[in-house]
């Protein structure tokens, strides 16, 4: 299937939700009308299916995104928009294996005749996340790697020492910490302000894990996802590179260039990384492929070579972004430091090879909303310069070495 025919056939699946809704709204979720319109919403979700197990329409602002791309505003994309705004749905998903009841759960939910609480008791194979997710009492907000308690900070190098040690990780010790993130991110703490100052970055991958975790959240984020998913995210930003734990310390804080052999150890780091992770128990998927995937490089050509036809999974894409972004935020090894502008121009050069083009837009179009702060955390120029520069910069870099 083509590009082109696959959004069309999304444009059809969304069409048919919102007859359906019209005519449910009109007559009952269970009027055969509405079912002849489920009928072919599923028929065209079974032809996209061949590509794609699953269907994420997720809502930033005004626009339905689709692999974090802007859907065509057509007529029935403005009418979905309004039900996720008025229902505050902040994503839905479509796993293969719908039902008509799972859908009539949705439409009920969209009327705003049930609750996603409901829904997610009722469907596996449809899922909603709200934009204002319900908080829970007990985390604590972390707004900052400087606000992160001692015991916290601690919590999380133990975790990086175990790995060292080939013990068992305490998931739940990281997992209380990325939720600590995501909660004050969603009480509008800037996630660009909690990265680690540079001055904090003595022992580099611990902070630059932390880094990615926070990075993948925002991106995460603005995308409208959260729930287990941006929590998961989360994880495997944070535990992307746990591989290079393996790696000696001389080869990893070494100046300068590295020879062969060295740079053969470091691309060592994703496989080992991820057959540690593979034996933890309660290490979400994702932060599996994001350590094996996070090098492989949008266009494949990255490491470990991956086999003809791979496909990288989304939060591995995000992770590289997020990886790639702090790297050249903290390299302290080559003869230019941060500068934000510069290393949003790079950005843009690997977008489409290195890294996936929507996914990359997306992030700057995030840091550009961030803009007034974006100066306290690094670059000292105007606001308005640095948002021209993110979206018309041209500046020739050589490629980073990778973080
Ligand atoms: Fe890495
Ligand atoms: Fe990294």
């Amino acid at each position: 299937m083509s590009q082109v025919t696959k959004i069309e056939t999304i444009h059809e699946i969304i069409r048919n939700l919102t007859s359906a809704l019209s005519t449910a709204a009109l007559y009952s979720p269970d009027h055969p009308r509405v079912m002849e319109h489920f009928a072919r919403l599923t028929d065209s979700f079974r032809s996209l299916q061949q590509i794609a197990p699953e269907l994420l329409l997720a809502r930033v602002d005004n626009e339905l995104l689709y692999q974090g791309k802007p859907l065509t505003k057509t007529v029935n994309v403005e009418r979905l928009l309004r039900y996720y705004i008025k229902q505050k749905i902040g994503y839905i998903g479509f796993s293969k294996g719908f039902t008509s009841v799972e859908l009539q759960q949705l439409i009920k939910l969209l009327l705003g005749k049930a609750s996603i609480d409901s829904l997610k008791q009722m469907t596996s194979n449809i899922q909603v996340g709200s934009v204002e997710a319900s908080s829970d009492e007990h985390v604590m907000p972390i707004a900052s790697f400087e606000k992160m308690t001692d015991e916290q900070k601690q919590g999380i190098q133990n975790q990086f020492d175990k790995v060292a040690d080939q013990q068992n990780l305490d998931v739940e010790q990281i997992s209380s910490v990325i939720a600590g993130f995501i909660e004050a991110f969603r009480q509008n703490a800037n996630p660009f302000l909690a990265l680690v100052p540079i001055r904090m970055q003595d022992d580099y991958t611990f902070a630059h894990s932390v880094d990615v975790g926070i990075l993948n959240i925002a991106q995460g984020m603005a995308l409208g996802i959260d729930g287990q998913m941006l929590h998961d995210i989360g994880m495997a930003g944070l535990l992307h590179d746990v591989g290079k734990i393996f790696v000696d310390r001389e080869i990893l804080n070494k100046p300068g260039k590295l020879d062969d052999e060295e740079f053969a150890k470091i691309k060592q780091h994703p496989s080992r990384g991820a057959q540690y992770l593979m034996n933890q128990e309660g290490i979400p998927r994702l932060a599996l492929f994001s350590a094996y995937e996070h090098h492989m490089r949008y266009d494949l050509k990255g490491y470990p070579q991956p086999p003809e036809g791979w496909k990288l999974n989304i939060c591995s894409q995000m992770t590289m972004i997020s990886d790639t972004f702090d790297a050249l935020r903290t390299r302290r090894t080559y003869d230019d430091s941060w500068n934000f502008s510069r290393a949003s121009g790079l950005m843009l050069q690997l977008a489409g090879e290195q890294l996936n083009p929507d996914l990359t837009i997306n992030f700057l179009r995030t840091l550009a909303n961030m803009g007034e702060d974006i100066e306290s955390f690094g670059d000292s120029r105007e606001q308005e310069e640095i948002k021209l520069e993110i979206i018309g910069c041209s500046c020739a870099l050589e490629n980073p070495r990778c973080g």
